[in-house]
């Protein structure tokens, strides 16, 4: 299906960290853009931070058209209804905030021509429930761009409950038309294929901090100098405390009780330490990002237990039927640039020794999600890698 063909409009909703980035990805893309946020100051800054980012790219030759010829095809609007009632295409990149979403999207349902798709570029909530908002589950689906979306590749499309064939091909087809890389998500489960395997990683690094391990500083420089591009606080903080803590939520709801966010998140929180959005998380971002001193590297942490809490996870989904083993490979690849994906570090490893550490991790932070899937407890994970080809 030719996404050109069908997609001329796109309103994105929301001139935010996510929102502006979708918006600067689909007018160089070549196409026409409203972007709507409640405030003008909001829709100020998100344009700024457009112009900021295009200059930057032309300067280093990297656009094909002049960085005003682009930024001419961004509409910013206040009004919901002049933003969605001639789109093709509806992108809501508000806060993650479920009822927020409800509301807004059946807004658009009002307002929107009744072939307009509408997606959501939420982190975690249900793409079926959202959906539920409309008179269009057909037509509705996910599509999850990751921080910055200018830069990073990957796209997850996820499948509601409802969503049909014809939308799924027409967004994949989409996602390429940008120049991004799609990945099917085709079960809709909290947190999808990225920030799902990564789920109990984040876990696992609060429990770091609870239990007074290491510090975040310690822990970045040994992620850091072990081939990662940031390390994860930096990253918590470059996606934002309040993000981070809702998603938090959002999994305490739906996975169990596990990812309760500890009350040092909450108190980040209400203390507006939001990270890099607020100049200080974390670190300290108010001059930029913030250097690691990648001497602090602790030999507290073993790199290698992110690594199994997360193979682990990306079993889980596979067996829940969630996406391939190569899909989550991909994922995980484009959507945090990493070198390589769960299985491609899991096909040298053997059951016993990953089960056995998760085993350890479990009982020492209290964590049931750490405990191993039924495939590594069964030892059947060389089988499950074979199955999918994996050498
Ligand atoms: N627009 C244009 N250019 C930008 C830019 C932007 N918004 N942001 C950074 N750049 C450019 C910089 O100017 C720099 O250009 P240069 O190499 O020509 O000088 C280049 O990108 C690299 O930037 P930096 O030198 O500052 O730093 P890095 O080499 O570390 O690259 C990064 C930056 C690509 C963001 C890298 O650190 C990275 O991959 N980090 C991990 C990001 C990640 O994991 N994102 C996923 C978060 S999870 C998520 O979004 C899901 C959600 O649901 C929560």
């Amino acid at each position: 299906m030719d996404a050109k063909a069908r997609i001329k409009k796109i309103a994105v909703l929301g001139a935010g960290l996510m929102g502006h980035g979708i918006a600067e990805v689909c007018a160089m893309a070549g196409y026409e853009v409203a972007m709507r946020d409640i405030k003008q100051e909001f829709l100020d800054k998100g344009m700024s931070m457009i112009k900021d980012s295009l200059v930057k790219m032309e300067s280093k030759g990297k656009l094909k058209e002049p960085a005003n010829t682009i930024l001419g095809r961004i509409k910013p609007v206040l009004s919901l209804e002049e933003a969605v009632k001639d789109a093709d295409l509806i992108i809501e990149a508000i806060p993650e905030i479920f009822d927020l979403k409800v509301q807004t999207f059946k807004e658009c349902d009002r307002f929107a021509k009744r072939d307009c798709i509408f997606t959501s570029n939420t982190s975690t909530m249900s793409i079926t429930e959202l959906s539920k908002a409309t008179e269009r589950p057909d037509r509705f689906a996910g599509l999850h761009f990751f921080n910055p979306p200018v830069l990073m590749k990957l796209v997850e499309v996820i499948r509601g409950e409802k969503t049909s064939n014809e939308v799924m091909d027409l967004l994949v087809d989409f996602v390429k038309s940008i120049g991004k890389v799609p990945v099917r998500v085709e079960k809709d489960v909290p947190g999808f294929i990225a920030n799902r395997v990564t789920a109990p990683s984040s876990v696992l690094l609060l429990g770091i901090i609870e239990k007074g391990v290491a510090t975040p500083e310690e822990v970045d420089a040994k992620m850091k100098s072990m081939g990662q591009p940031m390390g994860p606080f930096e990253l918590m903080d470059y996606v934002g405390i309040d993000t981070q803590y809702h998603i938090l939520q959002y999994y305490e709801k739906t996975i169990g009780p596990d990812y309760k966010p500890p009350e040092f998140l909450e108190e980040m929180v209400k203390t507006g330490k939001l990270g890099a959005k607020s100049g200080k998380g974390w670190y300290d971002w108010s001059k930029g990002r913030p250097e690691i001193d990648l001497s602090k590297a602790s030999e507290k942490i073993n790199p290698m237990d992110f690594m199994f809490v997360e193979i682990n996870e990306a079993v889980k989904l596979v067996e829940m039927g969630v996406a391939t083993p190569q899909d989550i490979d991909t994922a995980l690849k484009l959507g945090y640039n990493r070198p390589f994906g769960p299985f491609e570090i899991a096909k040298n490893l053997s059951d016993v020794e990953i089960s056995a550490r998760l085993e350890e991790l479990a009982k020492f932070y209290g964590k049931k999600i750490f405990e191993p899937a039924k495939t590594l407890k069964e030892g059947k994970l060389s089988e499950l890698l074979k199955k999918f080809g994996y050498e």
